[in-house]
């Protein structure tokens, strides 16, 4: 792309900027949020399926039954990556399509979607990226108790293995969760995704239980040969608004506990860590987490990926109620965002990503990071000459591309970004008024058109860098 940048102030333009040799483009997408065909080939009910026809959970009374009918349109949308350049496409497993009822028989129809999935991506060059649980749980393992049950992580390393042994001749990367922070406290804490639980018990339940079914998939694909093992967190970038004030940096390090160190420690040292072990003592029995679990779920990581959109501020407010996805977080406040926000109300600060990378490098060295998901919702769609002009997404991805060549240059070891999303799609509680792709989509007619961004996210690629 020539811009001609006309400036009226002594601003200079930002210098060009080349990535590393192999780093990796790429985008993203999730298996309920565009395949559509919910009733299909045998799939299954999941949970998401039983959440958005609860009225009053999702926006409109949307629901994923078409979405962007995906399941059929697939070989349409890899002819799109293809043109686009991408090197690798992240795409999730739908658990409801390859065992119904959750555990127990193979519904093979399911799996053969996901294999010519593959092979498509393949004859193009693309480099599939698999997501085993992008959140759409069986419904009868919910009914069981979902992922607040213990049972639920065996079930879901039983489920890995099954579709391991499809795709393993094809598929190198394999992650086996997507955002345990959203699926443990939106789902039974907040209770805005599904389920839809409100009980703190239970959302810490389900923290330890996501972490331990990644454990014992984790473990189960390597015997079977998986040869990059990853899990997808969101870690909150959490600061306290006074750095000065004691009372706000505790409440920083209590969030970043709650919604970072439950993770990234188990997985990453092998341990949670005591502050949060007090705070999880403090509003249930502990005694979920057995001996044993947290070697289970210190299994070795290839890559770890990161998903980013926005940082947080937060101080001490004594009697401010909490979050109820941050259990226990009475008396700590969030601060509105502040600035630029997009059009999901998230506040734009791509240095905030810069610090996570190089926090995440500096307490857990060693593994390679990729970011996983980044983008930006904006509503712009096709104006009168049917182009779709969202300047404001290309400035969005344009400063966290840089942001993370800033991490780069600071030493962190980051192999790769993958653009949230490929198209516009079913926005989870936000059904569909939310459009986060580089890919405009009209639901009517299931027409794809090139966002601007997507055109200008080619040259990126093509350049393996920013002008
Ligand atoms: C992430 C989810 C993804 C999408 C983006 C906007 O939390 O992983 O499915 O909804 O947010």
């Amino acid at each position: 792309m020539t811009a001609t940048v006309t400036t009226t102030s002594a601003q200079p333009a930002p210098a060009g900027i080349t990535f590393p040799d192999g780093f990796v483009w790429g985008a993203a997408t999730a298996s309920y949020q565009i395949e559509g065909a919910a009733r299909e080939d045998g799939r299954g009910p999941s949970i998401w399926d039983t959440f958005s026809r609860t009225p009053g959970k999702v926006h409109a009374g949307h629901t994923g039954d078409v979405a962007c009918d995906h399941y059929h349109r697939y070989a349409e949308d890899v002819a799109l990556m293809a043109d686009l350049g991408l090197g690798a496409y992240r795409f999730s497993v739908a658990w409801p399509r390859i065992q119904p009822d959750g555990t127990g028989p193979v519904n093979v129809r399911g799996l053969d979607f996901y294999d010519r999935l593959t092979d498509e991506l393949l004859a193009k060059g693309i480099n599939p990226v698999v997501t085993l649980y992008h959140w759409d749980l069986p419904q009868t393992l919910e009914d069981r108790g979902g992922w607040a049950n213990r049972e639920t992580a065996e079930a879901f390393a039983e489920y890995a293995q099954i579709v391991h042994r499809r795709l393993g001749d094809r598929v190198a990367t394999w992650t086996t969760l997507n955002e345990p922070w959203c699926s443990a406290y939106l789902g039974y804490g907040s209770g805005i995704h599904a389920p839809g639980v409100q009980d703190p018990a239970k959302a810490f339940q389900a923290a330890h239980h996501l972490n331990l079914a990644h454990g014992l998939a984790a473990r189960a694909l390597r015997s079977a040969g998986a040869q990059n093992i990853s899990i997808t967190l969101n870690p909150c970038q959490v600061a306290p608004l006074d750095p000065a004030n004691p009372a706000d940096v505790d409440a920083a390090r209590l969030i970043d506990g709650v919604a970072n160190r439950i993770f990234f420690d188990p997985l990453l040292l092998g341990k949670y860590p005591s502050d949060v072990l007090e705070h999880i003592a403090r509003i249930t029995d502990p005694s979920f987490i057995r001996d044993g679990d947290e070697a289970i779920i210190n299994a070795p990581l290839d890559v770890l990926g990161i998903n980013f959109y926005t940082p947080s501020y937060v101080r001490a407010l004594p009697g401010a109620p909490g979050a109820l996805d941050y259990p226990g977080s009475q008396g700590i406040a969030f601060r509105p965002p502040v600035g630029p926000v997009t059009d999901m109300n998230w506040q734009i600060e791509p240095a905030s990503l810069t610090r996570l990378l190089t926090r995440i490098h500096r307490d857990y060295p060693g593994t390679p990071l990729m970011i996983t998901e980044n983008g930006a919702a904006y509503p712009e769609g096709p104006g009168e000459n049917g182009e779709v002009q969202d300047l404001r997404r290309i400035e969005y991805i344009d400063a966290h591309l840089r942001a993370c060549h800033d991490a780069l240059a600071e030493g962190v070891d980051l192999r790769g970004y993958f653009a949230w999303s490929l198209m516009d799609n079913f926005e989870w509680a936000e059904g569909y008024a939310k459009r986060f792709g580089i890919v405009h989509v009209d639901y009517t007619t299931q027409q794809r058109v090139l966002k601007d961004s997507a055109k200008w996210y080619r040259e990126v690629i093509r350049r393996n860098g920013l002008e």
